[in-house]
């Protein structure tokens, strides 16, 4: 596993080749394709995670806009902040609430996606 992420971490963070990765982790460089497929998100960008698979930015959407632009489907309801269908649990970052203007930093609290917005790095299961 220790290796998978090294890999992972020479591919994507460093934007090392496929040889280089090798040579790095001493693996054939064949290997390196499958490895990074394997374990690569859907969609990976700088910025900040929805969940694991996700990355999108502090563009001032909310979290549930910028998830669905994404391709996810989290469940929602109301989509004004009424009916809590899109609460999820928020396990690191700030967040803005849209209604209220109100920044909270508290980690492992519920956000209703629909009327949150990030502020720099979140990340949050759906
Ligand atoms: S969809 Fe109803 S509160 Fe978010």
């Amino acid at each position: 596993m220790r290796k998978i992420k090294e890999v992972l971490r020479l591919r994507y963070e460093l934007k090392l080749d496929q040889r280089q990765v090798a040579g790095s982790c001493s693996i054939v460089v064949s290997t390196v394709p499958g490895t990074v497929a394997a374990h690569q998100p859907s969609v990976r960008k700088p910025g900040f995670e929805i969940s694991s698979a996700v990355a999108v930015t502090d563009d001032g959407r909310s979290l549930l806009e910028q998830a669905e632009a994404a391709g996810l489907t989290p469940q929602s309801g109301c989509r004004m902040g009424i009916c809590h269908t899109c609460t999820r649990r928020k396990t690191s970052g700030a967040v803005k609430n849209l209604i209220t203007g109100a920044v909270s930093m508290a980690d492992g609290e519920d956000v209703q996606i629909c009327v949150t917005a990030p502020v720099g790095d979140v990340a949050l299961a759906l």
